[in-house]
């Protein structure tokens, strides 16, 4: 399903939780709401069970993005009930994720964890300036083991 219709898009918005790490942000403010939406959703006449494909789909549709300057973000926390309802689907279709997507407005600071074994370490947080800053393990930290010539 895509959408940049505005009363649709403000109507997907309601079913979305925003970013649980940031404690005293409730999501995007009226206005700097993302401008389209692409749900992922699993036909269950094609397949019984998805696994990893809609990953995939995710990921590549969010690169597409990036590569065209638009910011997006991939939502898990919906509410599947509500959201369904909205877009009235018919029972074979199922909600995987959200992909949200708009013109980005805030600046992002991607930064190493430094303690690749600590669950916590990649939570994203703010800095009194509004940077967003996303804690990633290192790729040295991320390869357990190199048979290299
Ligand atoms: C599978 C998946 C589900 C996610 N679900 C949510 C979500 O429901 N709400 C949210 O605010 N962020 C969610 N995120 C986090 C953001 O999409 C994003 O990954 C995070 O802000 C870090 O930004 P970056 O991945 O561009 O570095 C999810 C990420 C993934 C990979």
């Amino acid at each position: 399903m895509v959408a940049n219709d505005p009363a649709m898009c403000s109507r997907i918005y309601s079913t979305l939780a925003w970013a649980a790490y940031l404690k005293d942000w409730p999501g995007p403010d009226e206005g700097e709401r993302p401008s389209a939406y692409v749900v992922l959703l699993h036909d269950k006449r094609v397949a019984e069970k998805v696994e990893w494909d809609h990953g995939i789909m995710a990921q590549t549709i969010m690169l597409g993005a990036a590569s065209k300057g638009l910011g997006g973000c991939i939502l898990a926390s919906v509410d599947r009930t509500s959201l369904a309802g909205i877009l009235e689907l018919p029972e074979h279709l199922a909600i995987l994720l959200v992909l949200a997507l708009g013109a980005p407005k805030e600046k992002v600071v991607v930064e190493d964890v430094d303690e690749p074994t600590d669950r916590g370490a990649i939570r994203y947080w703010r800095d009194d300036a509004r940077v967003h800053h996303v804690p990633k393990r290192t790729l040295n930290t991320l390869i357990h083991a190199r048979y290299v010539a």
